[in-house]
């Protein structure tokens, strides 16, 4: 069983400065909704308990969402605005069930989730990365409900060209669900790509990769890199690519999250059909 997460949430965001250069990256709202609080329910809906944020500087605005906020909810309670102060009060989760760890460096996302290594014991943990939004069945459920030991990782296919900023995998027995990985290269040089079945933001892990991690080995970019721990974990335990149902948007690019944002408002009684109207006058 998986019940814990890490969401690792230390990155500089720099692809959508000067926006994050004081808020998070992980706070822009997708409509009304930061994107980490996407992930957080997507990981409550696959069963997960506890949940480990590996933050950084400049990044207390999340620990703050998803905490008390006293004076908002009393003046949403003396005005009698029960809507608004129940939304404010559903994110916060059991006292104790959250952590926070900081990533003193951003060293890379796999340093990011070595960070949390003290708080994962002997058990497989889920990884989500908040700028990897997705619409639809929640990913990270279907993971876990597949979930037979070893490592996973969310696949999808990419168009040939954008196979050089993604973790590419070697694909062996495919069953058009799940896919053995025979291999995992991070960011292949163009031309170089051994499929167009990318990784996303949605791992489940095992302890194992903690100690490949801890041998801080830089990859591409000079960061240590999650998928090159995984990779290097081939042979010795299974690892699954699933392909996931629903629609992912990739919100640290700033095209991804134009589209999010209005996919997700076309999702929306209350907005979808005057956007509707504005985009068709407007295109
Ligand atoms: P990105 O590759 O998108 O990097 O990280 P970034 O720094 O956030 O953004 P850009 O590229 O500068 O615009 C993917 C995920 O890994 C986390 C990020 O917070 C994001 O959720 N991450 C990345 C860390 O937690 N620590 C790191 O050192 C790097």
């Amino acid at each position: 069983m998986v019940k814990k997460a890490i969401f690792p949430v230390g990155g500089l965001g720099t692809r959508f400065l000067p926006a994050t250069k004081a808020l998070p990256k992980e706070m822009l709202p997708v409509v009304d909704k930061p994107l980490i609080q996407y992930a957080v329910e997507e990981a409550i809906h696959a069963g997960i308990e506890e949940f480990i944020f590996v933050t950084g500087r400049n990044k207390t605005a999340i620990e703050d969402h998803f905490d008390h906020s006293f004076e908002l909810e009393s003046v949403l309670f003396e005005k009698g605005k029960d809507d608004a102060l129940q939304l404010v009060k559903d994110m916060m989760r059991v006292p104790g069930s959250v952590a926070y760890v900081r990533q003193q460096e951003p060293a890379g996302l796999g340093h990011a989730v070595w960070c949390a290594r003290h708080l994962i014991g002997d058990e497989p943990v889920a990884v989500l990365l908040a700028d990897d939004l997705v619409l639809g069945a929640p990913a990270i459920k279907e993971m876990v409900d597949a979930y037979q030991g070893g490592n996973m990782v969310a696949v999808m296919e990419v168009p040939e060209q954008e196979t050089s900023a993604y973790g590419i995998v070697t694909p062996g027995a495919d069953n058009g669900h799940e896919v053995t990985i025979n291999g995992l290269v991070e960011k292949p040089k163009a031309g170089t790509a051994p499929s167009n079945l990318a990784v996303i933001g949605r791992y489940i892990i095992e302890p194992a990769v903690f100690e490949t991690l801890g041998k801080q080995k830089a990859g591409v970019g000079g960061e240590v890199q999650l998928t090159d721990a995984l990779a290097a974990q081939i042979g010795t335990s299974p690892f699954t690519g699933l392909r996931f149902t629903g629609k992912r948007f990739d919100c640290g690019s700033k095209i991804g999250f134009q589209k999010a944002n209005i996919a997700f408002s076309l999702e929306r009684d209350d907005m979808a059909d005057e956007l509707r109207h504005w985009l068709k006058t407007h295109l």
